[in-house]
């Protein structure tokens, strides 16, 4: 079962009434966003940082906010740290990712970078000359991609196996040896963001505990004083049963416990999570166009498609939905009772589904169908000029009840 809250409900109408082409569009909850916020770095102890990856949200009114909580932004590109520009004075930032450009690292070291996470020996070699070229030492994680144990992994694994990131193992101990032999680099630590979509706290402790075993065996074998340990993002977000999600609580505990241990006590452990922050506060609508059947398949032809939310194809998923009855409650629109209900959007691909067969007890033409868990990886991660339709419309909630008066 699928809450959609009173307040999103009441603007996804309101929004609908202020035109009259059918809908699409993203409502983004912002005191719900805050409260969750709130809640997680709430519960951490306090040797343990919670950086936001805004490679899941970049829209600015969910960055401001994000970041007002959070104890600093993670970018992974040049056009991500001008958009984090206006936030540096209040907040650290860390810069990761591939194929990083000399201009990107150059920007980052000169704003003043918390941290750079090195993904190979060749980019710790340009590292080192733009550093020299600056006159500026430069605040280094090199990031690992260690051997993993299977059980460890998940649908989507970045390391312990050949990706494009991180150092592997083999070569790490000469990149350590160059790091520490140049006078431009300040070597703080290792970064190792092993996996996204965990959804089971045991196991992404049991998996933190490998990966502390590790960069610490690591560290004392290579002379490496270890002060920071960023071990990644990768808190799943359940799409396909919304009711049963990760348990936090469980996973605060767990860290609490950690850095008891005496080994980690001078140890800043540091996350860098994207989806798990914004997921739940954001919420994509499609308003109903045309209902039809074909080859024995009841769909639903919506405003919007995959390349305005390419969340559920991006991820191989069936999105859970909500009919909300707005303009479809009139009395002449096409109807349909308890119906298994396939939803298309407006592109010209059979690949442009959000849903498939999923059960539904009534739906005409004018209602929304409201997705929820639609704040990371949705809109920002989409083909938007795909068929040159327009943007969605965006409204953000001010507070719990709103109408919406602020939309774009
Ligand atoms: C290096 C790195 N850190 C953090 C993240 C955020 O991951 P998630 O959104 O699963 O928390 C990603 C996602 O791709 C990443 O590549």
């Amino acid at each position: 079962m699928i809450e959609i809250p009173q307040a999103v409900r009441q603007a996804a109408l309101e929004l609908q009434r202020q035109q009259p082409d059918p809908l699409a569009a993203y409502i983004y909850d912002l005191p719900a966003l805050d409260a969750h916020l709130q809640r997680l770095t709430g519960d951490l102890p306090p040797q343990v940082e919670l950086f936001y990856a805004v490679k899941a949200n970049p829209d600015p009114r969910i960055l401001h906010r994000v970041a007002a909580a959070v104890h600093g932004l993670e970018i992974a590109s040049g056009g991500e740290l001008q958009l984090i520009e206006p936030l540096l004075d209040s907040r650290p930032f860390i810069f990761g990712g591939p194929g990083k450009l000399d201009s990107d690292i150059a920007a980052a070291l000169a704003a003043g970078t918390d941290a750079l996470h090195v993904e190979s020996a060749g980019e710790l070699e340009r590292l080192i000359a733009l550093a020299e070229a600056a006159g500026l030492v430069a605040p280094v994680l090199l990031r690992i991609n260690p051997r993993l144990p299977e059980r460890m992994r998940t649908r989507l694994t970045m390391a312990g196996c050949a990706t494009a990131f991180g150092i592997d193992e083999e070569a790490l101990p000469g990149v350590i040896a160059r790091a520490r032999a140049s006078r431009w680099i300040k070597l703080q630590g290792f970064h190792i963001h092993a996996l996204s979509h965990q959804l089971d706290a045991e196991r992404h402790l049991s998996l933190l505990d490998h990966l502390l075993r590790l960069s610490l065996d690591l560290a004392r074998e290579h002379g490496v004083e270890l002060r920071t340990l960023n071990l990644g993002g990768g808190i799943g977000v359940n799409y396909t049963d919304p009711a049963h999600q990760y348990d936090w609580s469980r996973f605060a505990a767990g860290l609490h416990e950690r850095v008891q241990q005496p080994a980690l006590r001078d140890i800043r452990l540091r996350f860098e999570m994207g989806r798990y922050l914004t997921a739940f506060c954001g919420y994509y609508l499609m308003e109903v166009i045309d209902l039809k059947r074909n080859h024995g398949e009841q769909f639903a032809i919506c405003r919007g498609g995959t390349h305005q939310f390419r969340l559920p194809p991006a991820q191989g998923h069936s999105h859970p939905f909500v009919c909300l009855p707005g303009r479809g409650g009139r009395p002449d629109s096409q109807t349909l009772h308890h119906v298994r209900l396939t939803v298309a959007g407006q592109l010209c691909t059979p690949k442009d589904i959000l849903a498939r067969q999923a059960e539904v007890a009534r739906v005409a033409i004018g209602d929304l169908l409201a997705f929820p868990l639609a704040g990371a990886y949705a809109w920002n991660i989409s083909h938007q000029n795909f068929l040159c339709h327009p943007a969605p419309r965006f409204h953000y909630l001010e507070k719990s009840l709103d109408t919406p008066e602020e939309s774009r």
